[in-house]
């Protein structure tokens, strides 16, 4: 009886502790980045996500298997202030009353530190 307690308590905490860490995106930050530097840029990596998911999200994420995809940008695309007038989709929905220009660079700094999808994926090819 009571092991059958345990074994529940711990399904519960493996399902929450899963259902947590699907939510937020990892990021590949340098390895010779100091610890506390490693520390900033992840609060600043979370906050470019929120940002991302509020602001971009709607237009560049895919879904591949109901899983929202955030595409992998490659370096010379991420190019903040000249993002704005990259096309006319973004001309047209990306004004500085509504992304500043801080918030687009902590988005930056998501995109260009977050994970990389997997390359077997059909979405996947860094649009
Ligand atoms: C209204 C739709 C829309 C929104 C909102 C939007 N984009 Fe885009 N974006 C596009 C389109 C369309 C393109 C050009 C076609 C493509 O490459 O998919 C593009 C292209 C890009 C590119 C590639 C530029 C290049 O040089 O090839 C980047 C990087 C990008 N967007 C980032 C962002 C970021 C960051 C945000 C949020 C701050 C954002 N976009 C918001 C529609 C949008």
């Amino acid at each position: 009886m009571k092991y059958s307690k345990i074994f529940i308590l711990s399904i519960i905490a493996f399902v929450l502790i899963k259902c947590h860490s699907q939510k937020k995106a990892q990021y590949e930050l340098p390895e010779a980045m100091l610890p506390h530097v490693k520390v900033m840029y992840r609060v600043q990596c979370d906050k470019g996500q929120i940002l991302y998911d509020l602001n971009c999200a709607k237009c560049h994420n895919t879904k591949v298997k109901g899983k929202e995809v955030i595409p992998d940008f490659k370096p010379e695309q991420l190019t903040g202030y000249t993002l704005r007038v990259a096309n006319a989709q973004h001309e047209k929905n990306m004004p500085d009353t509504l992304v500043t220009e801080e918030e687009l660079s902590i988005i930056m700094t998501f995109l260009g530190y977050k994970k990389k999808n997997n390359p077997l994926l059909p979405c996947c090819k860094g649009k």
